[in-house]
């Protein structure tokens, strides 16, 4: 069968005049082009979500706890893009990495993730990505996290069990309930055998939301250490405005939502040149949804701001960009179309 499998590659392929790694990668899919990576295991994590650990090529040059890469695979023959935190702690070349995809109902991707692919694929990974990583010295970590918000956290307490972190550690994690809490067992045995405070919540069971009177009692010593907030909007904000009110110490804040988009813009016509198509843009509809409902199919990780992998060329007029909060005007500059939406008429190098 896998030689059936070769010759049919090969045979549908060598009617067109192909570069040297396309050739290769009839042979191996793995030497393409790229950074490409084997699945090797694909495990249940909870009810709603799995675990893939992959063996990268050559090329991958390695990762750190925290940061995010941008994942492809191929669907009915269209590569398909979204952007995962890595699970697995520090990681340098060749080395296993993991991450952890939940599936959503309407989730094209985390569907085809979660049911459709299987061990021995090869999937497409770019470049690892990201500031959310830890300090270079001990020193003491509030960790707060929501529900997916947990998957580089989870990459941090791998790696910070790995290098037997010396400094406090509070762990505060929010879940709908302990079926559905990603790691449970793993983190508690972790914080447990390496003295770390896990503080697990399930406000919808009961349980106390964030609070800064609950902090003090969990973690009284938290003004003064390093915090990292990943998970929903209204968590994370409740975070950062007590940290900014109290706090002493840096936040490091990982989004795992778009931005909201107010409709404070105007919208506009939108001209995507390389196609010669021109939509009417609303101003709460951004610019890789414009593109998208117009036919198109523009590159695009994340869909939320922090991959760029959906950079464009704005070529004329101005674009509202909600992640940073900002009008983009200049002729030439690259904008971020899954957070920007059209302020006025604009042209895009689409
Ligand atoms: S798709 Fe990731 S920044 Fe736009």
């Amino acid at each position: 069968m896998a030689t059936m499998n070769l010759l049919n590659r090969v045979g549908a392929k060598l009617a067109t005049p192909l570069l040297p790694n396309a050739y290769a990668e009839l042979i191996n899919p793995l030497w393409g082009e790229g950074v490409r990576a084997k699945v090797v295991a694909i495990e249940p994590e909870g009810p709603q979500a799995v675990s893939l650990t992959l063996k990268p090529n050559h090329r991958w040059q390695g990762a750190r706890a925290g940061q995010h890469v941008r994942l492809g695979v191929d669907i009915k023959g269209v590569r398909h893009q979204r952007c995962y935190s890595l699970t697995s702690a520090d990681s340098t070349l060749s080395q296993r990495i993991t991450l952890t995809v939940q599936r959503h109902p309407h989730g094209l991707v985390s569907q085809y993730i979660n049911h459709g692919l299987r061990v021995g694929d090869v999937v497409h990974v770019a470049p690892a990505q990201g500031e959310f990583v830890l300090p270079a010295n001990d020193e003491p970590l509030l960790l707060i996290t929501g529900g997916s918000g947990i998957t580089p956290v989870m990459g941090f307490l791998r790696q910070l069990a790995e290098q037997g972190w010396q400094a406090p550690i509070l762990h505060w994690h929010f879940a709908p309930n302990a079926e559905v809490s990603l790691f449970k067992t793993e983190r508690q045995a972790l914080a447990k055998a390496q003295g770390w405070q896990l503080h697990e919540a399930y406000p919808e069971q009961g349980d106390e939301g964030f609070s800064a009177a609950k902090l003090d009692e969990l973690f009284p010593q938290w003004r003064n250490a390093h915090v990292y907030v990943c998970g929903p909007a209204g968590l994370a904000n409740a975070v950062v405005a007590l940290h900014e009110e109290e706090g002493r110490g840096p936040l490091v804040q990982e989004f795992f939502q778009p931005p909201a988009i107010a409709a404070t813009g105007e919208g506009g016509e939108v001209t995507f040149t390389r196609a010669n198509k021109t939509v009417q843009a609303p101003a709460t509809t951004n610019l890789l949804e414009a593109a998208e409902a117009a036919g198109l199919t523009p590159e695009h990780g994340c869909r939320m701001g922090i991959c760029y992998g959906c950079l464009t060329t704005l070529e004329s007029g101005q674009v509202r960009d909600h992640a940073a909060d900002e009008i983009i005007d200049t002729e030439g500059a690259l904008v971020r179309i899954c957070v920007c939406t059209a302020e006025g008429n604009a042209a895009l190098a689409l």
